[in-house]
């Protein structure tokens, strides 16, 4: 099984969401052999690592970003991702927009798989302080626990 995680410019919440969710399946879940990856709806970072601020914030609670490099989202991604999980409701618009319409379905919110947080937005860390980048954190280990847990019992 495919996942993609997108977010805006692909330098903070979907790839700590990868890198977040590469390490609890490789730990928890190897059996499930999944593929995670993570792209933009924009265009501005294509080619960068994560931002420092994601990198260091996800270093500390032990998952490694470094490796990552921003892409943006293309009509392709459709055909090859199962699921396509956006971080908040105008990425997931700006998804829908660009998906063949045979494959909608494979779009919806991360959030969706954490009903527990009372969120339906990853929020965006970009213009605040390190808190948000903690907050980014604690709602993809929370998410990609859902998911696994939504996977493992499907492929029961
Ligand atoms: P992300 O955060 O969507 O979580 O990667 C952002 C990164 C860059 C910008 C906005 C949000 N930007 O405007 O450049």
């Amino acid at each position: 099984m495919r996942i993609l995680f997108v977010c805006l410019g692909n330098i903070c919440r979907s790839p700590t969401v990868e890198g977040v969710a590469r390490e609890l399946a490789r730990r928890e879940a190897p059996h499930l052999q999944l593929h995670f990856d993570s792209a933009g709806t924009a265009d501005y970072h294509v080619g960068d690592p994560p931002d420092t601020r994601s990198i260091r914030a996800a270093l500390a609670r032990g998952y490694d970003l470094s490796s990552l490099r921003a892409r943006q989202l293309q009509r392709d991604d459709f055909n090859r991702f199962d699921l396509l999980l956006a971080m908040d409701e105008e990425n997931l618009s700006n998804m829908l927009r660009i998906a063949p319409a045979s494959h909608v379905h494979r779009a919806r919110l991360f959030l969706d798989y954490a009903p527990g947080t009372g969120m339906a937005s990853v929020p965006d860390p970009y213009y605040g302080d390190a808190a948000g980048f903690e907050r980014v954190i604690d709602l993809a280990e929370h998410g990609v626990r859902g998911l696994l847990r939504d996977i493992a019992v499907a492929q029961r």
